[in-house]
């Protein structure tokens, strides 16, 4: 398994671009599934887990070529309608392909997403959802068999407004016979991201974006091209890279409207936030002030931008309450923080962050997606080495991680070796 070590203490300065988002890629290139010709996807991050959802399509018969951020791509005919458990262990993203298949091709075999290290995550609604629309859903043998003639359109109200939920339903609505509803959708910029791309393939879907979704289904959808739009999370784990140094960072190719949430806490504590078209600059607080935060679906404060933020508050003046309200065991990040000098205290699903004056670094052991980028920055600011392991979970979605950390200043550097456990890890 490959290592991070971090040299701490550097600001950091310049500029950095962001790459698309992987939460957009990864159900986009998923619903290709939905239609026949070619499909042409631009600006898909090169990271594991769009690797993963490729190699998944072409193990059901898709024919993909990849050219840089270009992703060509065609479903015209199938060889198998069978997600199996090696796929799904390594990203849960993968159920994504159960709406689109069970939609055009008639039946899915989709192992079932076990859970994973932030909670037990299951995928009920999504169950719930195709058999409102007509399919007949059943478990068996730790796999979700869907079957259906075709889709019937039907009201969907969601109990969550679950992001994949959405998006599976709202694929599977576009071949099915009549009117959906999707009633208290998620309204997240990578479903509406998922939308236009619909759209464009002939698709009828108004709705996309707000809580209210609605799906005039059609026969056939065609192909079509799409860029993803650019990856908010992304974004906003390198302006806390600017924030936790005390430095000056201009995040470029990203769509400020999309992190208005982070935005409004990185100016709480203290931080000079610019927004520009595509670009946010952040110039950092000497010492950041302390913020309260509360995860909540978009437009509030992303989860997946839970444990970056916890870094930097680990460091501010004063104490901060983080609620972590989306998923239930989100803080397995702090235990490593409090290695690195972090005074967290963990009640339930609160945090409460007493800042400290300085981290200092240690090896730590990296538990999913977002909680290793929260490592990485607690790394960038922590006096002395910082050696992060079971890197492969950042893999899974930052592309080019330390390349781009080191445009900014950053000392930093990949070890390939064996340290940290085996295992693949299963986060958003
Ligand atoms: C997506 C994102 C992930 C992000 C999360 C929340 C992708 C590939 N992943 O994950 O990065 O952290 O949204 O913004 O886009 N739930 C149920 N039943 C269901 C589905 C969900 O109870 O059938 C619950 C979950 O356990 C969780 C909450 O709903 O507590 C939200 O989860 P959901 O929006 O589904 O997350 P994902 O779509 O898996």
């Amino acid at each position: 398994m490959d290592r991070i070590v971090i040299s701490g203490g550097h600001t950091l300065r310049g500029e950095v671009r962001i790459s698309g988002a992987k939460n957009a890629a990864l159900p986009i290139l998923a619903s290709t599934l939905l239609g026949r010709g070619e499909c042409v996807i631009t600006n898909v991050p090169g990271v594991k887990d769009v690797l993963t959802m490729s190699q998944l399509l072409v193990l059901l018969g898709a024919t993909i070529t990849t050219e840089g951020d270009r992703v060509a791509i065609r479903a015209d005919q199938l060889r198998s309608t069978a997600a199996p458990y090696e796929m799904v262990k390594t990203m849960r993203a993968s159920v994504l392909v159960l709406g689109p298949l069970v939609a055009r091709w008639g039946e899915a075999t989709v192992s079932l997403p076990g859970g994973c290290a932030i909670g037990t995550r299951p995928v009920d609604l999504h169950l719930n959802g195709l058999v409102k629309l007509g399919a007949e859903v059943s478990v068996e043998h730790g796999y979700i068999r869907a079957k259906a003639q075709r889709l019937r359109g039907a009201r969907i109200h969601l109990d969550i407004p679950t992001v994949t939920g959405t998006e599976n339903l709202l694929m599977a609505a576009c071949l099915a016979d009549g009117t959906t509803v999707i009633e208290n959708a998620a309204k997240e910029p990578e479903v509406l991201d998922l939308a236009h791309f619909l759209v464009k393939r002939g698709a009828k879907i108004a709705g996309a974006g707000t809580d209210l979704i609605t799906v005039e289904g059609v026969s056939v959808l065609r192909g079509a091209d799409h860029e993803v739009i650019p990856d908010r999370i992304e974004a906003g784990t390198y302006l806390v890279a600017g924030a936790i140094t005390g430095g000056d960072v201009y995040v470029n190719a990203c769509r400020p409207g999309h992190l208005e949430a982070v935005i409004v806490k990185l100016r709480g504590t203290g931080a000079d936030v610019i927004e520009g078209k595509e670009s946010i600059r952040l110039k950092a607080a000497r010492r950041p002030r302390a913020v309260d935060v509360r995860t909540f679906a978009h437009p509030g404060f992303p989860t997946d931008m839970q444990a970056q933020m916890v870094a930097l508050l680990s460091l501010a003046e004063g104490t901060s309450v983080v609620v972590e309200t989306v998923f239930e065991s989100r803080f397995i990040h702090i235990p490593e923080l409090q290695r690195m000098g972090a005074e967290v205290r963990i009640d339930g699903n609160h945090a409460v962050v007493s800042g400290v004056a300085k981290l200092t670094g240690a090896p730590v052991m990296a538990s999913d997606l977002r909680a290793s980028a929260g490592l990485i920055l607690a790394g960038l600011a922590a006096e002395g080495e910082t050696e992060v392991s079971r890197v492969y979970h950042l893999d899974r979605g930052y592309e080019r991680i330390e390349d781009k950390l080191r445009g900014l200043g950053a000392v930093i550097r990949r070890v390939k070796g064996s340290t940290g456990g085996a295992g693949a890890g299963q986060t958003p």
